[in-house]
């Protein structure tokens, strides 16, 4: 999604906005832009192609300078257009990117053409830079200050000014935004990340915050209740960010190696964990633990099946009851809270808008014990809760969650097993049965791992087919779900999932020769319940692609096509039989030609609405 990168240095930053553009890429854009501040005024390039393509259009147009910002833009209000690209400038005189919605622009920029201004973008962001102009008065920090007070939505962004060569001026609401302190020169980005290689000086600014750039120094104010500002310190921390611009070695793309590198992120993440207890979650994780009768999960798209799938674990195994909730539907509805909730929010990002914004609301509601499971050690959810849970899956590049998925799957098996040694439900030799179990995952999602060529030779006839059916039973309807997820998001063809059971009540209508069915076949207890409803489909001419365990009996036979997994792996199943999917989707969208790794419309991040 939308990336800021900004500077005030002596030396041309122009590669240093560049570089960190490149390093913010992997969420997604459709356009992207940079400005600097150059013989006494505000110069700009911008395109819809990609930021290679920018940098040489930058060369050509010679655009250099010390201060200077940049953008990679997601399109919300407005086409994937030049006109539409950020910078956004004002007059001559203002040059400002942002990241976010403004969501009372339409009554902002009334206001504004009534003063005279002309708009030349569709953008919810132009609004802010005529807003800063207007307001501006010969300090670029009072005019952002005063600006941001009539915002209402969520941003980050950074500004600079004609008439202030060396300043640039950062406010942040609702959407990330960092300081890097460097030796002489101050930066700006969304993420930092986008500074490894610059600085590893940080600050992360808080809600509320702006803060003014010049050479070598920075001041930050605070937003008070009463729309006052207050000096305040934040903290310098030394972070050691990704550069992101991993190798991707002997891959075509980067959810290939990530679906690969799946069984080093499942050790990763066991890494550090001896045995079952509360603490894998944060000090006095016990006594919240001991507190609580019920979890709440919140979560977006894979993260929410990974939670989906924890359902089953958390009240078959711990015998807690749990809800899951979509976070863009939760935030927005009428529910009962109730206080001896535990609140999980699971992302990999840990900034994703809609997880943050139900996590606050869900704490405004009354409900104080918060936990996350997150991949990213520095993101705001972790900032945001108590209690969490760090996996280690290492920074994942595609857009497609994959690593991310399966660690978060373990991370929510141990949170089932703390809970239900809490409550007296685990027993040493059940604790040691499920450790041993844990410990082999990386060899069992190694071996379903091989066999990655019969995936291929079955993506061959998918990438002829239009729409397709997953179907599964019990704790794999949520991964039938992220296999039909999956398939959608980097194939394009349209994709369904059901419970098995419930193909007879209306999806069954939609089963003809045309339509593939995915199945996943544990050797479970819903085992026989599922080979009839795989009797429903042959008798109307469907035709079934099992990823089967062994001992299913399910064999191939004209119209049913089988993959033997190879081993049944009891309560952890999920996480075995989710890799098959992911390798069926990857393979699908490679032979279909898509840009595997940055599907259409799509981002990494989603740090809008
Ligand atoms: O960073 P998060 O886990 O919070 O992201 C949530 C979703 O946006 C994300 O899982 C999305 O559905 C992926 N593109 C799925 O592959």
């Amino acid at each position: 999604m939308c990336g800021i990168v900004g500077a005030v240095s002596t030396r041309n930053i122009v590669p240093v906005l560049v570089e960190g553009l490149k390093r913010l890429e992997y969420r997604g854009y459709d356009s992207c832009g940079v400005a600097v501040h150059q013989g006494g005024e505000l110069r700009r390039t911008r395109s819809t192609s990609r930021v290679a393509e920018l940098e040489t259009q930058i060369a050509q147009d010679s655009v250099q300078g010390g201060t200077g910002i940049a953008h990679t833009r997601w399109a919300t209000h407005g086409v994937p257009a030049v006109h539409n690209a950020h910078p956004h400038f004002s007059g001559k005189r203002i040059g400002l990117v942002h990241n976010g919605i403004i969501e009372n622009h339409d009554e902002l920029r009334a206001e504004l053409q009534n003063k005279g201004y002309v708009f030349e973008s569709q953008t919810d962001t132009e609004v802010i830079a005529h807003l800063v102009h207007q307001l501006y008065d010969g300090d670029l920090f009072d005019a952002v200050q005063r600006a941001i007070l009539r915002l209402k939505g969520a941003y980050a962004i950074a500004v600079f000014c004609r008439d202030e060569p060396h300043r640039v001026v950062g406010a942040r609401e609702g959407s990330p935004l960092v300081l890097g302190v460097g030796q002489g020169e101050t930066f700006l980005a969304s993420d930092a990340m986008a500074l490894a290689g610059v600085t590893d000086q940080i600050v992360y600014l808080e809600e509320g915050d702006v803060v003014d750039l010049q050479l070598g120094k920075h001041w930050i104010t605070a937003r008070q209740a009463d729309g006052s500002f207050e000096r305040v310190q934040r903290e310098v921390r030394t972070v050691h960010a990704h550069t992101g611009a991993a190798e991707l070695g002997p891959y075509q793309h980067y959810m290939q190696k990530e679906i690969f590198e799946q069984p080093r992120a499942i050790a990763d993440t066991l890494e550090s964990v001896a045995g079952i207890t509360p603490e894998l979650f944060g000090d006095g994780a016990y006594q919240v633990f001991k507190d609580i009768d019920r979890v709440l999960i919140l979560a977006c798209g894979t993260s929410y099946y990974s939670g989906s799938t924890a359902k089953y674990w958390l009240e078959g195994i711990a015998g807690i009851p749990c809800s899951v909730e979509i976070a863009s539907e939760y935030r927005y509805r009428d529910s009962v809270p109730d206080p001896r909730t535990l609140v999980v929010t699971i992302s990999q990002s840990g900034e994703t808008a809609d997880t943050i914004a139900a996590l606050k609301h869900a704490r405004g509601l009354g409900m104080p014990h918060t936990l996350t499971i997150c991949n990213v050690a520095t993101s705001a959810m972790v900032r945001e809760c108590k209690l969490n849970f760090l996996t280690h899956a290492g920074v994942e590049i595609g857009v497609a969650s994959t690593k991310a998925f399966t660690t978060q799957l373990v991370a929510l098996f141990l949170l089932t097993l703390a809970l239900a040694q809490t409550r007296g439900k685990l027993t040493d030799a059940q604790e040691a049965a499920h450790m041993k179990a844990l410990r082999h995952l990386p060899a069992a999602v190694q071996a379903v791992l091989a066999l990655e060529p019969q995936v291929i030779a079955w993506a061959a006839d998918f990438a002829r087919k239009e729409n397709a059916l997953f179907l599964g039973r019990g704790l794999h309807y949520p991964i039938a779900l992220e296999g039909a997820l999956k398939l959608k998001e980097i194939s394009y063809i349209h994709a369904e999932a059901y419970p098995a059971g419930e193909l007879k009540h209306g999806p069954l209508a939609l089963v003809t020769a045309a339509m593939p069915v995915v199945t996943i076949a544990p050797n479970d207890a819903l085992l026989e319940k599922l080979k009839s409803n795989l009797q429903e489909v042959r008798a109307r001419g469907g035709e079934l692609f099992v990823f089967a365990d062994t001992d299913t009996q399910i064999k191939s036979e004209p119209g049913v096509h089988v993959i033997r997994m190879p081993e049944h792996y009891g309560a952890l199943s999920p996480i075995l039989h989710v890799v098959p999917l992911q390798l069926l989707a990857y393979h699908t969208a490679c032979a279909r030609g898509t840009d595997v790794d940055k599907p259409r419309n799509l981002a990494k991040s989603v740090t809008v609405e």
